[in-house]
């Protein structure tokens, strides 16, 4: 059965760098047999202003039909101001959310020739190769009641930390699968000194470790994780952790690898169905100057093989690409330092020139 890819090009920087993945796609389908239709729709401010909602009915039921989404980026300031429910991030959230798209993987690597670029000194950076395990689809971001109420003659804003054992399980198993894949430790990270949702939170992973004694398993404050991955990351294999903690270390671990624009993502149901996506947000002050670095978009294509796709040596061959493509010295402004930068289109295209030179 053909797979059907739904690309959501997004806000800002988000249609130039899906151009350049699409691309990519078009090669894999073209000349190695992938056989995946593609089809596109609005999401985030783009559909807020073609239909007045973040995420049209319509994109929602593509969604629903697709074997695997790849998304751009949403947001951007024409939007701030407005209501909740016609944010362009609202639209991300309730794709995430009505997708079941509850397990979202966040590999920071660091590629060799960027390690001058990272903000660390490269013998903190050397060797760093981790994987956030970020439950998405609960906690303070999803939790009820919410909102913003009166109160002793003030307006009070309120939200609720929760996760149930069965979320907390499944998310859980995600990572100790995928350290097992790896260098087979977990780091868990929570706030359990001080939030009883950590404290279950502590105690689930902890059983849930128990069926995978091969996985090395410790914990870690989230206030201390935070300074571990500055202070030292390549102590870190997977780590795994709630919403909005994951939110957070996972900006901190991408910037560690010199540029968050090299960092794709995935977001997986329970049958991996996936919702691939750059790390990096729709950077509204470079959109549409052909500058954006659109190599985790294409990077993003590659977990999408891996994970949805079970086609691992299609994914390599793309990884490979990129590698090559800097190999060959060339550099969006992003990654390119003191250097001579080349665009979003230039970048994309030596990617797919490196995929027809070493046809595999
Ligand atoms: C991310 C983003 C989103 C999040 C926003 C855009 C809703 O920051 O994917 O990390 O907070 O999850
Ligand atoms: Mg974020």
């Amino acid at each position: 059965m053909s797979k059907r890819i739904l690309l959501l090009p997004g806000d800002g920087i988000g249609p130039e760098i899906l151009a350049e993945a699409r691309n990519v796609l078009e090669v894999l389908i073209g000349e190695h047999g992938l056989d995946a239709t593609l089809q596109e729709a609005p999401v985030g401010g783009a559909a807020v202003d073609a239909c007045g909602d973040p995420l049209p009915a319509d994109t929602l039921e593509l969604a629903r039909a697709a074997d695997a989404l790849l998304l751009g980026a949403v947001g951007g300031p024409a939007w701030d101001q407005h209501p909740r429910h016609q944010r362009p991030e609202t639209g991300l959230l309730r794709l995430r959310a009505g997708l079941g798209l509850f397990a979202n993987l966040r590999p920071a690597l660091l590629h060799a020739p960027l390690a001058s670029a990272s903000t660390l000194r490269p013998e903190v950076v050397e060797g760093l190769d981790l994987l956030i395990v970020r439950e998405l689809t609960g906690g303070i971001y999803f939790g009820e009641p919410r909102g913003i109420r009166e109160s002793d003659g003030q307006r009070q804003g309120f939200n609720t930390l929760v996760y149930s054992e069965s979320e907390i399980e499944r998310i859980a198993h995600v990572a100790f699968r995928a350290a097992r894949e790896r260098r087979k430790a977990v780091c868990s990270v929570d706030k359990a000194n001080v939030l009883e949702s950590s404290e279950l939170w502590r105690e689930v992973v902890s059983r849930v470790g128990g069926e995978y004694p091969d996985v090395a398993l410790r914990h870690m404050y989230v206030d201390n994780a935070a300074m571990q991955l500055v202070r030292d990351p390549s102590q870190f294999d997977v780590l795994l952790t709630g919403n909005m903690f994951g939110d957070i270390l996972s900006d901190i671990a991408a910037t560690l690898t010199g540029s968050i624009g090299m960092l794709p993502s995935a977001s997986l149901d329970a049958n991996r169905k996936g919702l691939y996506e750059p790390i990096h947000g729709s950077a509204p002050d470079i959109a549409g100057k052909d500058v954006a670095n659109p190599l985790a978009t294409i990077l993003s294509v590659a977990l999408m093989l891996r994970y949805s796709f079970a086609e691992p040596d299609m994914a390599t061959y793309v990884e490979q690409a990129v590698s090559f493509a800097l190999s060959t010295g060339l550099r969006t402004a992003d990654i390119a330092g003191e250097e001579e930068s080349v665009g979003t289109a230039a970048m994309g295209e030596a990617v797919v020139a490196a995929m027809l030179a070493f046809q595999h």
